[in-house]
């Protein structure tokens, strides 16, 4: 059995809202710690750039804690935000979307969505992600090494994204850049103060509102003319609603695959036996090790709700208006729920993760597309550059909401001829 990390930090002392927390090298044994002493705890908010400090919050460690917060979106709720500081209510749905709802606008609008997710839809997009992973490993494959991240992993899920919406080629690179500012709020290299952050949201509302109204007047093939179509119960999309929709997907669909790619080179690196399990038996083991993958990189930390009443978890009141942070990092390491969860096993199962959230009404509408990415990124991978592997340690996003990695070195010898 791998060893359970520990830490020295007092529980008392632990300040999950802490920035400093989050550059400490002992994060995991700070997490076990909580998990086996104080399940439920109480933190102090941090200051969120140009917002007053909020009141604090509570947070769940534990797997069957995070499912049930999870599961029971009428005792927690979303509406009032899904991070930890508060957005003013009009900012919340300009950034959120559904994520930031509750039924029941949040079941139309899924509805009206999922008519982009359905799994025929999905599947549909297979050729695409196999001819575009392709496209990435072999534009690499003559130099021998890389940027994992900028040149292989964060070239998928964007590149995915805008030809589902439509969006042409020459505005993808800016699509990367708008959606870094957005998610590297907190993070000094991307420098994000609310005016880059607000310019960033405004630039892609405004891109996303004429793409829109665009394809509503002149439908195509793509995500978005079906969306703009729908129509569920007489309603639609309005262009504003979709442009939010937007936002969320670019930031949602982006970060999160590709920082699961990344974390899972990094992992198959490091447990070189997993790898040659894998790649021996490459389409048996896929489902399996892709969830492993999904449950190891945890590319989302936590997501937050709102109680709204009384109610009480692990022996622990939490009353009505309070915020309650479920931490799916933690929960995707708890050891009451996985056999030996700090093992990285490409075999794993059962293997119930909650990194695509613990299940209800906001569990993650791209899972199956996140799925068909990672699989098939490191098919394309093993094929091509059988020999690839993570030189160093990589640079890591300073972030207690991503689980990012900014910069990973790789390397393989080239291929002869
Ligand atoms: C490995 C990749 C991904 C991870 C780890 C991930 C993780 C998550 C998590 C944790 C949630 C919240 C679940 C909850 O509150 O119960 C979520 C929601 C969501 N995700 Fe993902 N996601 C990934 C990829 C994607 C992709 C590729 C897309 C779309 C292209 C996407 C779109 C969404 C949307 C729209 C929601 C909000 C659903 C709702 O509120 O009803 N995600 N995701």
């Amino acid at each position: 059995m791998t060893p359970i990390p520990s830490t020295d930090l007092r529980l008392d002392d632990i300040q999950l809202g802490s920035a400093e927390l989050w550059a400490r090298p002992d994060r995991e044994g700070i997490f076990a710690k909580l998990r086996a002493e104080r399940p439920v705890s109480f933190h102090e908010e941090p200051e969120f750039i140009g917002f007053p400090k909020g009141p604090g919050f509570w947070s769940v460690v534990r797997h069957d804690d995070v499912m049930r917060v999870s599961r029971d979106s009428e005792t927690f709720i979303s509406g009032r935000g899904s991070n930890i500081g508060d957005l003013p209510v009009e900012l919340l749905e300009f950034f959120g979307s559904m994520i930031n709802m509750d039924a029941p606008r949040h079941t139309k609008l899924r509805k009206l969505v999922n008519r982009g997710f359905t799994p025929r839809m999905v599947a549909e997009l297979e050729a695409a992600v196999r001819q575009q992973a392709r496209h990435i490993v072999q534009t690499v494959a003559p130099k021998g090494r890389c940027d994992f991240v900028e040149e292989i992993a964060a070239a998928l899920p964007l590149k995915i994204i805008c030809d589902m919406m439509g969006i042409p080629e020459s505005d993808t690179r800016r699509m990367f850049e708008l959606s870094n500012i957005i998610l590297g709020v907190g993070d000094p290299e991307y420098g994000s103060t609310m005016e880059t952050l607000m310019s960033a949201a405004v630039e892609l509302s405004q891109y996303a509102q004429a793409l829109g109204e665009e394809r509503a007047r002149t439908p195509g093939d793509d995500i978005t003319s079906v969306l703009m179509q729908a129509d569920v119960d007489g309603d639609r999309l309005t262009a504003a609603e979709f442009a939010s929709f937007f936002i969320l997907l670019v930031v949602a669909g982006n970060e999160t695959t590709r920082n699961a790619i990344s974390h899972g080179m990094k992992a198959l690196t490091d447990f070189p036996e997993q790898r040659r399990a894998w790649m021996s038996d490459f389409d048996r083991l896929a489902p399996t090790a892709v969830e492993e993958i999904v449950r190891w990189a945890t590319p989302v930390i936590h997501f937050r709700r709102t109680a709204t009443r009384d109610v009480e978890i692990a022996g622990q009141r939490i009353p009505a208006g309070d915020k309650i942070v479920m931490w799916y990092n933690s929960a995707n390491r708890d050891e009451r729920a996985f056999d030996d969860p700090f093992r990285f096993d490409v075999r794993r199962e059962p293997n119930e993760h909650v990194g695509f959230g613990g299940g209800g009404a906001h569990f993650c509408l791209g899972a199956n597309l996140a799925r068909r990415e990672i699989k098939v990124m490191f098919e394309e991978l093993f094929r091509t550059l059988p020999d690839i592997h993570v030189v160093g340690e990589p640079d890591r996003l300073f972030s207690a909401f991503i689980h990012g990695i900014k910069r990973m070195r790789v390397e393989w010898p080239p291929p002869r001829g």
